[in-house]
């Protein structure tokens, strides 16, 4: 039976899956059958990632361990430092952290692919804040035994961390972790699919993930708010793209038609911080967000994930750049479990088709007489 073309793929099935359901009509994400709220409330981001590889919550011994193996990767290889160090710095950071992915697949010796995953998920965080200490000329810091992936982060970026820092930014990243058949997971498995390495399927996430369709919003959602300033212009400011037909960033999604589950989360940090920090940066959001209800709300455009990650990251004084490698940072553990199931025999190489609209039959001439 011929299935016909459709523009962006929306709605057709390209997987199956055991790892998230994704409710776009009543906005519930679940990883593994347990709700974000549930996971955000309770959860930690490695208790996550074990959950996304391991299909199962894990015992208090089993965390301990799978913590050790992460520790013992949470180092970069010479070739990785020397390239990070000798990165322009003016260079796209998930430009960076795509090429060291890549580094890392060239020198990585015959491996599970779960200890390719773990290897990856204990990397990129020191990748990324590595690039982050070289664009702000300041030494590059080791982790600290004694602190989770997310303390770790901001410690090696800004040199200090609060406990309520670590705790909100545990929740990002938890947030972040994983999310159905999104393009750069679509991008993982189709690289998947012709059997190559994960690391060559790693990096064609991280170059999907790259675009500002997808995961480079949030950094455009934090240039929005400081050039709209005041509460007082956002309905302008606001009403002026809706007029010219451009998009607000952090707003829409293709499979959520509410508001998504993961962005009444962040609010709520982003309040919280807000409050603490003394910024105005929630109220411009929130005064975005009611103008946006009343003008597209019909419409199913409403906040997505990235609407208030930015502002929550910019009062964890995360420069902005580095936000979309924030957003791959929590994506690996996903990523790499929809690559464990992808790789699972039973799974074909995938190759859609595509409908030929082009010239006719042409009967070739020859240069001299064209
Ligand atoms: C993520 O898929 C995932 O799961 C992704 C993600 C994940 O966790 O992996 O959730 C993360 O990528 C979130 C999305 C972040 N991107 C943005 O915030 C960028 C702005 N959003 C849009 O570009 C857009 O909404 C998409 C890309 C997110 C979804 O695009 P679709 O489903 O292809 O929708 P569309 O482009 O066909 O738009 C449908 C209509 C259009 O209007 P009409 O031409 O029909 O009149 O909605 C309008 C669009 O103009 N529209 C918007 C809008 N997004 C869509 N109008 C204003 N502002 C917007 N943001």
């Amino acid at each position: 039976m011929e299935i016909k073309f459709v523009s962006g793929l929306a709605d057709v099935i390209a997987a199956q899956t055991e790892i998230s359901s994704v409710d776009g009509k009543r906005g519930v994400l679940r990883y593994r059958g347990y709700g974000i709220e549930d996971l955000a409330d309770n959860s930690s981001f490695e208790e996550v990632c074990y959950l996304l590889l391991y299909g199962k919550l894990p015992t208090k011994a089993q965390l301990n361990g799978f913590k050790n193996k992460l520790k013992k990767e949470q180092k970069l290889s010479k070739p990785v430092q020397d390239f990070i160090k000798g990165s322009p710095k003016t260079s796209n950071p998930m430009d960076v952290l795509r090429t060291a992915v890549s580094i890392i697949g060239v020198y990585a010796k015959k491996e599970t692919l779960v200890d390719s995953s773990v290897r990856l998920i204990a990397k990129v965080p020191i990748i990324i804040t590595a690039f982050g200490r070289v664009i702000q000329n300041k030494k590059i810091l080791q982790p600290k035994p004694k602190l989770s992936i997310a303390g770790n982060f901001l410690y090696m970026l800004n040199g200090k961390v609060s406990k309520l820092e670590e705790e909100i930014f545990d929740v990002c990243l938890i947030l972040h972790a994983e999310h159905g058949m999104n393009a750069s997971t679509f991008s993982a498995r189709v690289a998947a699919s012709t059997r190559t390495d994960i690391y060559s399927a790693i990096t064609a996430a991280i170059a999907t993930l790259k675009g500002p369709r997808h995961g480079g919003a949030n950094e455009k959602v934090l240039e929005m708010v400081k050039e709209i300033k005041t509460e007082k212009n956002v309905e302008s400011y606001i009403m002026k793209r809706l007029k010219k037909k451009v998009r607000i960033m952090g707003f829409g999604h293709r499979v959520y038609r509410i508001k998504d589950p993961r962005a009444y989360i962040l609010e709520e940090r982003s309040k919280e911080l807000a409050r603490k920090t003394k910024s105005n940066f929630y109220d411009i959001l929130k005064k975005v967000e009611k103008i946006m209800e009343r003008e597209v709300g019909h419409k199913g455009i409403w906040p997505n994930v990235d609407f208030f990650s930015g502002s929550v990251y910019n009062s964890l004084k995360i420069p902005p750049k580095l936000f979309t490698p924030i957003f791959a940072l929590g994506r690996v553990p996903g990523w790499c479990a929809h690559l464990l199931e992808e790789y699972q025999p039973a799974n074909r190489i995938m190759r859609p088709k595509a409908i030929y609209i082009g010239p006719k039959q042409r009967k070739y001439i020859p240069i001299s007489k064209r």
